[in-house]
């Protein structure tokens, strides 16, 4: 095994400081970080300490359900895996291990954009579900073949991330002078001093790249990239075109406020994913979990919530299933893991969740995700 010994890991944060141990400083930094001053960043995963959950006594012991179904598919899991650009930075595996981790607890797994491997390999490398997750290009005939490739490659569903017209200020990469594909200078050598199974990945295995796109880029920051390729300007008239170039199941992603979850709901998008990018993106909005009662509210029960941000532990997933989420989803939990020991650290931190919610279904006294409702939930 080289690098951290992820048999040791018990929980998520076992896994961020395994990922610090073996992951070059500036690749470890672009999964952990968040924007400006990182509020949102911290307050994702603190928020959830505003609830509390009350659990439910002599409801006879059983092996919990812990499947749901979200867009008409069965899920094992009340969770899927949030798309993440990249991964192949983290380690060579890349997007293999989420994609394989997903498969193995029964879930879906969403393919980004910028994703490391291609949309091909990874419809093919399982039988498990997938969604795609499209960022919008400039050029309308990239996003048209890229719709094309994945719907022939099995991937069922659109996932429509439009939270990032520009990328936010995340100060921690352009300090480590982080660019994709990651550049070489006398500071990345002395921190890959510290990383050095990371940097035998990075010199002996294929060169890190945007699989998905047939153009070469050279080390550019991320901010730089989008802003070069991505179409700010798209708006609702645009997503209602895309709805109509997909033709198939549709999530909206990046939403916090019930206007623009109801105005999603109007355009015909079927699932609409709470989320603020992993306090990525605009600093100081606010965490997921908070922003599920008022959407719940505001959509019909037909326009399925799933809930990313912040989620660490079982009891989080509980929270926002009793708050009104058909589902919740995440990435850093199996990024950290990816980061700790490439396929094996996926399956592992994915695996670690699922335990933790049947667990946790236990000590709530519910047979089944169905049964978890507002009565289990309070606020402090
Ligand atoms: C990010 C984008 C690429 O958060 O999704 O880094």
């Amino acid at each position: 095994m080289f690098g951290p010994d992820i048999k040791k890991c018990l929980n998520v944060e076992d896994f961020r400081d395994a990922a610090r141990r073996r992951a070059h400083k500036m690749v470890f930094d672009y999964i952990d970080g968040g924007s400006d001053d990182e509020k949102t960043l911290a307050q994702n995963t603190a928020a959830f300490d505003n609830y509390e959950l009350l659990y439910k006594v002599l409801t006879g012991y059983d092996s919990p359900d812990t499947s749901t179904t979200l867009l008409g598919e069965k899920i094992d899991v009340p969770f899927i895996l949030s798309p993440s650009a990249g991964n192949r930075l983290f380690h060579t595996d890349g997007e293999r291990g989420p994609a394989l981790a997903a498969h193995e607890v029964g879930t879906v797994y969403s393919l980004a954009t910028l994703g490391s491997r291609t949309i091909e390999e990874i419809g093919a490398l399982t039988e498990g579900p997938k969604w795609f997750q499209l960022y919008v290009w400039k050029d309308r005939g990239l996003v048209k073949e890229m719709l094309d490739r994945a719907k022939a490659a099995g991937f069922t569903a659109m996932f429509l991330t439009v939270d990032m017209p520009i990328t936010g200020s995340r100060e921690r990469d352009p300090k480590n002078g982080f660019t994709i594909p990651p550049k070489i200078g006398p500071k990345q050598i002395w921190e890959g001093m510290k990383a050095p199974w990371w940097v035998l990945d990075y010199l002996f295995r294929p060169a890190i790249t945007y699989a998905n796109l047939s153009t070469t880029t050279s080390a550019v920051s991320l901010n730089k990239f989008i802003e070069d390729q991505m179409d700010a300007s798209f708006d609702w008239k645009d997503a209602e075109w895309l709805l109509g170039e997909w033709n198939g199941p549709s999530i909206l992603k990046g939403v916090v406020r019930t206007d623009d979850a109801v105005r999603a709901e109007q355009t015909g998008f079927n699932a609409i994913s709470i989320s603020n990018h992993g306090g990525r993106q605009l600093d100081t909005s606010p965490a997921p979990i908070s922003c599920i009662e008022p959407i719940r509210e505001a959509v019909s029960d037909k326009t399925e919530l799933i809930v990313d941000g912040g989620i660490r532990r079982g009891t989080d997933v509980l929270k926002a299933l009793a708050l009104g989420a058909n589902a919740v989803s995440f990435a850093r939990p199996y990024l950290y893991g990816l980061a700790a020991g490439g396929e094996a650290g996926a399956i592992r931190a994915v695996e670690l969740i699922r335990d933790a919610i049947i667990r946790d279904m236990i000590l709530l006294g519910v047979h089944s995700v169905k049964d978890i409702d507002r009565s289990f939930i309070r606020k402090k």
